[in-house]
C-alpha cells in the first residue's frame, strides 16, 4: 500500500506528479493562503510525510496528533518553525533545503545591499511620483559599495557566498560566527573579528545567522548603538535576528543610514509597521531564494529527501540525525 503524505503549498506540476507516482497525495490548493493550522492538525493526523513551507508553525502540539508521521521535508534551509526536539522524541525525521539556495540567496542580499546603499527603490519612486524636474549635485546621494567594509554574522555557506562577492567590489570583508573557518578565510580573503569590532569596522553589516534562542535579537539596541552613524544593515536570515523596535528607533535616530530587510518578525508585514514608514528602509518580502532555477531545485530536493525518508533511506540533509541512532 502507498504511503500517504500532505504538501502544504501547491508545488510545481512536475514535483507532484513524481510525488503522486510514489505516494497518495493530498495537497493544499491555495498558493498565496497557507494552510490554516487547524486544517494541518486534521490532515497530519493521517500520513506518513509532511512536506511543509517556512509558513507552518510545527509545533509538539501539533506533532503530538501527528501518530504515523515519519518525515517532515521542509522546503527551505531554516527550519525554526519546526520544534526539532519534539519531532526527535516522536522519531520523526526532519530534513531541509541548504545548498541548492546560497547562491541565489547571496545574489539578493547583495542586491538588498546595493538597492539600500544606492537608494535605489527611493529613486525609482522618485520617478514615478514626478519629481524629478532637473539633475542636481547631491540629488539622492547614497554610500559608495566599492572599497567599503562588509562585516557578515554568520559565516556558513550564504555568507561565504557573499564574501565571494564582495570581493569583486574590492571590500574588506569582516566575520563572525560561532566557530573559526579557516578554510573559508583562506578561500574569501574574510577575517575573523568579534561581534563588537565588526559593528564598530563594518559600513554594511549583513546578518545571515539561523534562528536560534541564541541569536535571537543579535541585533538590539546595544549592537546597533555600536555601529557607524552611516552604516547599513542587511537582514536576509529571520526576522528576529534584529529587534525590529529597536531598529526603528536607530534608523529614526540616526544612529545607523539605512537597512535592506528580506524577513520580519511577522510575516507578512502588518502595513502599518513604523518601519515601512521610513524612506531609509528597503522591505522585500522573503524572496532570498526566489529565483525559478532554485526554488524548482529546491521542491526537487525536498521531494527526493521525503521519498528516500518514507523508502528507509537516510535522507542526505537530515536536522536531526539522533532519531537514526
Ligand atoms: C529558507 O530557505 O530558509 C529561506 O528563508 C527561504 O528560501
Amino acid at each position: 500500500m502507498k504511503a500517504r503524505i500532505y504538501i502544504t503549498r501547491k508545488l510545481p506540476d512536475e514535483v507532484v506528479r513524481g510525488l503522486q507516482e510514489q505516494f497518495h497525495v493530498t495537497m493544499w490548493e491555495k498558493v498565496d493562503i497557507p494552510v490554516p493550522y487547524e486544517i494541518l492538525e486534521k490532515e497530519i493526523q493521517h500520513v506518513d510525510g509532511l512536506f511543509s513551507m517556512l509558513t507552518e508553525t510545527i509545533d509538539e502540539k501539533l506533532l503530538q496528533k501527528a501518530k504515523k508521521l515519519k518525515v517532515i521535508s521542509t522546503m527551505a534551509v531554516g527550519y525554526n518553525n519546526i520544534d526539532i526536539a519534539a519531532a526527535s522524541k516522536q522519531r520523526i525525521m526532519v530534513t531541509h533545503t541548504p545548498g541548492v539556495l546560497t547562491e541565489t540567496t547571496a545574489d539578493l542580499t547583495f542586491a538588498l545591499l546595493m538597492a539600500a546603499a544606492r537608494r535605489v527603490i527611493e529613486a525609482s519612486d522618485y520617478v514615478r511620483k514626478g519629481s524629478w524636474k532637473t539633475w542636481s549635485p547631491m540629488l539622492l546621494t547614497g554610500q559608495d559599495i566599492y572599497g567599503s567594509t562588509l562585516g557578515i554574522i554568520g559565516f556558513g555557506q550564504i555568507g561565504q557566498a557573499l564574501a565571494r562577492r564582495a570581493a569583486g567590489f574590492n571590500m574588506k570583508v569582516l566575520y563572525y560566527s560561532r566557530s573559526r573557518k579557516e578554510h573559508a578565510e583562506k578561500e574569501t580573503g574574510a577575517i575573523y573579528t568579534d561581534l563588537e569590532s565588526l559593528l564598530k569596522e563594518s559600513d554594511f553589516v549583513s546578518v545571515l545567522t539561523p534562528l536560534t534562542a541564541e541569536t535571537k535579537h543579535i541585533i538590539d539596541e546595544k549592537e546597533l548603538a555600536l555601529m557607524k552613524k552611516t552604516a547599513i544593515l542587511i537582514n536576509t536570515a529571520r526576522g528576529e535576528v534584529v529587534n525590529e523596535t529597536a531598529l526603528y528607533q536607530a534608523l529614526q535616530n540616526g544612529e545607523i543610514l539605512a537597512a535592506g530587510l528580506d524577513v520580519f518578525q511577522e510575516e507578512p508585514i502588518s502595513m502599518d509597521h513604523p518601519l515601512l514608514t521610513l524612506p531609509n528602509v528597503v522591505a522585500l518580502p522573503h524572496i532570498g531564494s526566489a529565483s525559478v532555477k532554485t526554488r524548482l531545485a529546491m521542491a526537487h530536493l525536498a521531494a527526493q529527501q521525503l521519498i528516500d525518508g518514507l523508502h528507509g533511506k537516510r535522507p542526505e540533509n537530515t536536522v536531526n540525525p539522533i532519531v537514526f541512532e
